[in-house]
């Protein structure tokens, strides 16, 4: 079991498509894909047509709940589908149980998903826009972090800072940690982006992990699927934005049978 991190505190930057499209994208391929939404907008749970009610990930971690009572099952396809850990506005909750308990804060995550190991092939955690105990704990529990941006505006300052907060949390928590590249998103051809890329090929290099190719371009399908509570995949599959995350879905397995 790897578990993917999809981090940027930046809001807006395409994490939860990013998490949806990867989740989805995976199963499709015939991996066990756990998808956990850990932000209180409840987007990732929303942009799957999940309903928000009954458990959620507040209840799973601040209770102990075994995962078979809290998992929602989404059906991707035909043939595929994933199991998902939904969340809602109470999530704000969590972030302050996490910070009362006195003890293990960081690992309150990573212990409940290591419970299901032998379960998934893959757990996708889909993060918050904010810098908190939350995603300290996705941090914790990750093996691989995705970190998606949009080209016209890379703020270096955040992706230094996010860059930095994992590095320390590798040295001090989670020696396993690493960067699998950052995915340019909301891609809009007409503008120039070089720079961005160039600077994001540079951080990539420096902290050992990649660009994923030409991105996930600017598309209202992406806009749209969500809506229908669909992927990519499903709603328009033969959209040039279906073409892109199946790319970057490609890329993405080709890397982590590499690192194995
Ligand atoms: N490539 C794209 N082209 C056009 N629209 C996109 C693209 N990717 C995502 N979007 C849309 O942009 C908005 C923000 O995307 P998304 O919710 O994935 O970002 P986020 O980083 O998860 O945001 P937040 O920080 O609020 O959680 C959504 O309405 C989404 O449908
Ligand atoms: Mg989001």
């Amino acid at each position: 079991m790897k578990v993917i991190a999809i981090v940027n505190q930046k809001g807006g930057v395409g994490k939860t498509t990013t998490a949806v499209n990867l989740s989805c994208g995976l199963a499709k391929q015939g991996y066990r894909v756990l998808a956990i939404d850990l932000d209180q907008q409840g987007h990732l749970t929303k942009s799957l047509g999940l309903p928000d009610e009954g458990n959620t990930a507040l209840e799973w971690l601040t209770n102990d709940l075994p995962l078979d009572i809290v998992i929602k099952k989404k059906v991707c396809s035909v043939d595929s589908g994933i199991d998902v850990v939904t969340a809602n506005i109470t999530l704000a909750n969590l972030e302050l149980e996490l910070q009362r308990k006195l003890l293990d804060r960081e690992y309150v995550l990573g212990k409940a998903i290591l419970k299901a190991a032998d379960r998934y092939d893959y757990v996708i955690v889909d993060s918050p826009p904010s810098f908190g105990i939350i995603t300290v704990n996705i941090l914790t529990a990750a093996d691989h972090v995705v970190i998606p941006f949009r080209p016209d505006f890379l703020s270096k300052d955040g992706v230094n800072k996010l860059l930095d907060t994992m590095e320390e949390i590798k040295v001090r928590i989670n020696p396993k940690l690493k960067l699998a590249g950052f995915l340019p998103t909301m891609v809009d051809k007409r503008c120039n982006n070089e720079a961005s890329f160039a600077e994001a090929r540079e951080l990539a290099t420096q902290h050992g992990g990649v660009v994923f190719g030409e991105g996930i371009r600017l598309a209202s399908v992406l806009c749209k699927a969500p809506e229908r509570g669909m992927s990519i995949f499903d709603y328009d599959p033969n959209s040039a934005a279906a073409k892109d995350y199946q790319a970057f879905v490609d890329k993405f397995v080709e890397l982590e049978g590499e690192s194995k």
